[in-house]
């Protein structure tokens, strides 16, 4: 029995010898096979869910796409299924461009977002053709505006606005405040950005965009920001006002006690809120898009680390040293998160110890979980952390020189190398000295 199961991937189960086994794969054999730190994304999981946001977006009774946001992950095994499985992808700098027009993403299915775009990141986006610039300050307009009067076209965007409301989740992760670097802001600039694009040639807007913030558990915050956003397109004018894309936010569980709404009510009661607070208005229902990044990829990765250093400190704690640690998982550190393994090797065995598992570089705060409950460790035991398959890897460094790791996916008992593992000579290539 595994105790662990809504934060593992669908597929996790324990093996006759009480091994963790994902996708059919034994978990210590894929440490074994590909080294560690490991990611192992569950590709069966991953599919899935993409298919559940299509189908909770097709079933809200109003027209709708699924974006997904590849900055929670942006490797091309997970781009390309995504891919296959018809989303549309959001990118947020030339190098998440760059990966989902590799992973074949049509360029009239990719949203360009960023604060800062540079002009060459601008550049490369239309001169790939992207569909769609979210734009979102009143500096890149004429940047925009003078890219696409330069290639003879004229280009879709949103204005990215924020709505003045403050999610319940981490302040570094919350975007919908007035106080915010992002956006265009309805107290100020909002309706001067919108007269400039109206009156480009080159420039058609299509609709409005609000991020609130991501790891959202509380869906109340889709009317209130509905409401404002129906209340501006009337103020300025709704004729050209035909999409609302809400950005990501949908939150999932990191333990066993979070309990983040489903795909299905989280999808409703974004269409919920907009349908109401436009109808109210006397206004046409735009086009909803939403944004998935954490919650599309985020529990079909795991991570797997090997235990090399086990030191009690009597009256104090024990810590339990892994292999990786705040370079390819930076969130317990960022943001506090807090994550709870299983110890891989003995996936059944009670978890009646606590240790502190750190990682392997020269920092005290390299914690990766403050109080693990995990059965007796030994060295050479593998741990795994669920729920890693968001702004994981996508976040990783080469601190301390440390290669960043492997990704595998598995499926039906095969592991597939997806991302080999960095190389000191790929950490050392870019020195010219
Ligand atoms: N759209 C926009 C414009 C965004 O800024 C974001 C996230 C998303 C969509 C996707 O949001 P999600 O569905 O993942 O909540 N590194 C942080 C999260 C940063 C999120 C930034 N923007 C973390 O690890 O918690």
């Amino acid at each position: 029995m595994l105790a662990a199961n809504q934060v593992l991937p669908s597929s996790a189960s324990v093996t006759p010898d009480g091994h963790l086994s994902i996708g059919g794969c034994d978990a210590v054999a894929l440490a074994d096979e590909f080294g560690t730190p490991l990611v192992v994304y569950d590709e069966q999981h991953l599919r899935q869910t993409a298919r559940d946001f299509v189908q909770a977006y097709a079933a809200v009774g109003l027209d709708a796409e699924v974006v997904y946001a590849s900055k929670a992950y942006f490797g091309l095994g997970v781009l390309r299924l995504l891919q296959q499985e018809g989303l549309s992808v959001d990118v947020a700098s030339g190098g998440e461009l760059h990966a989902a027009l590799a992973a074949g993403f049509a360029p009239g299915r990719i949203y360009l977002h960023g604060n800062n775009k540079s002009p060459h990141e601008i550049t490369e986006a239309l001169e790939a053709g992207v569909g769609t610039v979210v734009i979102d300050g009143f500096d890149e307009i004429a940047v925009i505006e003078r890219a696409a009067a330069a290639r003879g076209r004229r280009q879709r965007v949103l204005v990215r606005v924020t709505p003045g409301i403050d999610p319940a989740t981490h302040a570094a992760i919350a975007t919908g405040q007035v106080d915010s670097k992002f956006g265009f802001s309805l107290a100020g600039d909002a309706q001067r950005g919108v007269a400039a694009i109206r009156a480009s040639a080159h420039l058609e807007l299509v609709g409005l965009h609000a991020h609130l913030g991501s790891q959202l558990f509380d869906l109340s915050v889709f009317a209130p920001t509905a409401e404002v956003l129906a209340e501006f397109a009337r103020e300025v004018g709704a004729d050209d006002i035909g999409v609302v894309d809400l950005g990501g936010g949908l939150g999932v569980a990191y333990t066993r006690d979070h309990e983040p709404p489903s795909i299905a009510t989280f999808a409703q009661a974004q269409a919920d809120a907009l349908r109401s607070a436009f109808t109210a208005r006397g206004l046409r229902v735009p086009r909803l898009l939403c944004e998935p990044g954490r919650s599309m990829v985020g529990r079909s990765g795991v991570t797997l680390y090997r235990v090399g250093g086990i030191k009690p400190i009597p009256g104090v704690r024990t810590y339990a040293s892994v292999d990786g640690g705040m370079s390819d998982l930076l969130r317990p550190m960022l943001y506090g998160a807090v994550y709870e393994p299983v110890l891989a090797n003995r996936a059944s065995a009670d978890p009646d110890r606590t240790y502190r598992v750190v990682g392997k570089h020269c920092e005290s705060g390299d914690i990766l979980v403050a109080e693990a409950h995990l059965p007796e460790l030994a060295v050479g035991d593998v741990v795994c952390l669920p729920a890693t398959g968001a702004y994981g890897v996508a976040m990783a460094s080469n601190y301390n020189g440390q290669p960043r790791p492997a990704v595998v996916f598995v499926a039906d008992g095969r592991a597939r190398l997806v991302t080999r593992r960095e190389t000191y000579a790929d950490i050392l290539g870019r020195d010219l000295a």
